[in-house]
């Protein structure tokens, strides 16, 4: 196989550390690949006025692979605080790069695999009938990635045309009394297209990958245009998978339901939004932000990363106390999608092997609060985590 070019995009905080030690992972399984940095994240929203600058999006044009850490996202208030002096109030407006490439890419299919280790102390555990049961949790969440209320179609003091179309429906007259500068409205557009993609997605995973069910977890009671278009959708699609029951929930249900019988779950297909709620429910499940990891899979390009962010309260510390096992992770799935699967299986497994047997875990894994002090309280550090996958590979 010819030698692959990863654009690997550390950003802010922690994901620095974590991207280092991936690699380190990766190098160790035998996968070779040429890495190019790319810049993405606060400090050239600060520098530049862009957290996103377009060499970063055409290195990803070239070479098609990213691999994301983290960034820092401020609101818009303390975005236009920090640029830099000389960008002041020159028109630049912040806006989430990690967003922004999803769009530009048109990554629309976001694939968030919810899966426990063996001897995990984080994975969930509930009262059974004479004990405590510890389900093993096997969900992999297929978010649309791209559009609903991640869409930014968005105002506040929305301009008079909107208004006035707003106006042609009925139920518009709730607010009729309000001024339009006292009114905020966040769009959630859906188109059909990107519905049927999610769903299809969905099923060819359940199908290739053996699962027995595919939930669609919306709100079409209440929400019944798009919430019914993305439904309407699945029925369409699971015709063509007649092995696979196509089940239904709605999102507030799903989330109560989600710790009283986790292990019933398969793949799950939801909206931006629902699916942003759905997998951090489940990642709660399986050991939170040290083990989601995620895929952003577009038709020409796709960037894999942990869903946590830069936890920035723990950016200075060296060394670092942060879990790399969510980067590691979502580094396995991008081999996966450029067929080394057999040495993400051995990454995997190696990882498996490290948490089962217990002897070397993150703070996070041990519940302490994050300091440097539980470095002397048992807890590992990131190299440190890193060191014991390597040495089971
Ligand atoms: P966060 O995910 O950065 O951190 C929340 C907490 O989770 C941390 O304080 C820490 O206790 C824990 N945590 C996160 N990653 C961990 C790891 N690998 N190992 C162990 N513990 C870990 O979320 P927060 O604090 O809400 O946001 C911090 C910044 O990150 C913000 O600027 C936010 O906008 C940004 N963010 C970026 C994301 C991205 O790059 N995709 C996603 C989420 C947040
Ligand atoms: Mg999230």
């Amino acid at each position: 196989m010819a030698r692959r070019t990863i654009v690997s995009m550390p950003g802010d905080g922690i994901g620095k550390t974590v991207l280092d030690e991936a690699i380190r992972v990766l190098e160790a399984a035998g996968f070779e690949a040429d890495y190019v940095h790319a810049d993405i994240g606060w400090e050239f929203w600060i520098r530049e006025g862009n957290a996103l600058p377009d060499r970063t999006i055409a290195l990803l044009q070239e070479h098609k692979i990213g691999l994301f850490g983290a960034i820092t996202s401020k609101p818009k208030k303390q975005a236009a605080e920090e640029i830099s002096p000389e960008l002041r109030d020159k028109g630049f407006v912040y806006a989430s790069p990690i967003v922004k490439l999803r769009q530009h890419f048109n990554l629309d299919v976001s694939i968030r695999p919810c899966r426990s280790f063996a001897g995990n102390p984080l994975n969930f555990v509930r009262r059974g009938g004479d004990g405590i049961d510890e389900p093993a949790v096997d969900a992999v969440i297929f978010r649309q990635n791209t559009e609903g209320l991640y869409g930014g179609v968005e105002w506040t003091n929305p301009p008079a045309n909107v208004r006035d179309a707003l106006e042609t429906h009925p139920r518009m007259s709730l607010f009729k009394e309000v001024p339009s500068e006292d009114l905020a409205i966040s769009t959630r557009i859906f188109s059909r297209g990107a519905c049927r993609r999610i769903v299809r997605e969905a099923f060819a995973y359940a199908k290739k990958f053996g699962y027995k069910s595919v939930t669609v977890c919306e709100k079409p009671n209440v929400i019944r245009e798009t919430s019914g278009m993305m439904t309407a959708e699945a029925h369409a699609a699971s015709k063509d998978f007649p092995d696979i029951a196509l089940w239904e929930t709605n999102i507030d249900a799903q989330m109560m339901w989600l710790t009283k019988n986790p292990e019933d779950y398969g793949v799950l297909v939801c909206g931006n939004m629902f699916g942003d709620i759905v997998s951090d429910g489940f990642a709660g499940l399986i050991g939170g932000l040290g083990f989601a990891c995620s895929a952003n899979i577009g038709k020409e390009v796709a960037v894999f990363e942990p869903t946590h962010g830069s936890a920035p309260k723990y950016q200075e510390l060296s060394p670092s106390i942060v879990n790399p096992i969510a980067m590691m992770m979502s580094a396995c799935m991008m081999l996966d999608h450029i067929g080394e699967s057999e040495k993400a299986d051995r990454v995997r497994e190696a990882i498996a092997k490290v948490v089962s047997e217990g002897k070397v875990r993150t703070y996070d894994m041990l519940r302490l609060t994050g300091s440097q002090d539980v470095l002397q309280n048992g807890a590992v550090n990131t190299q440190q985590m890193a060191d014991a996958v390597i040495s089971k590979l």
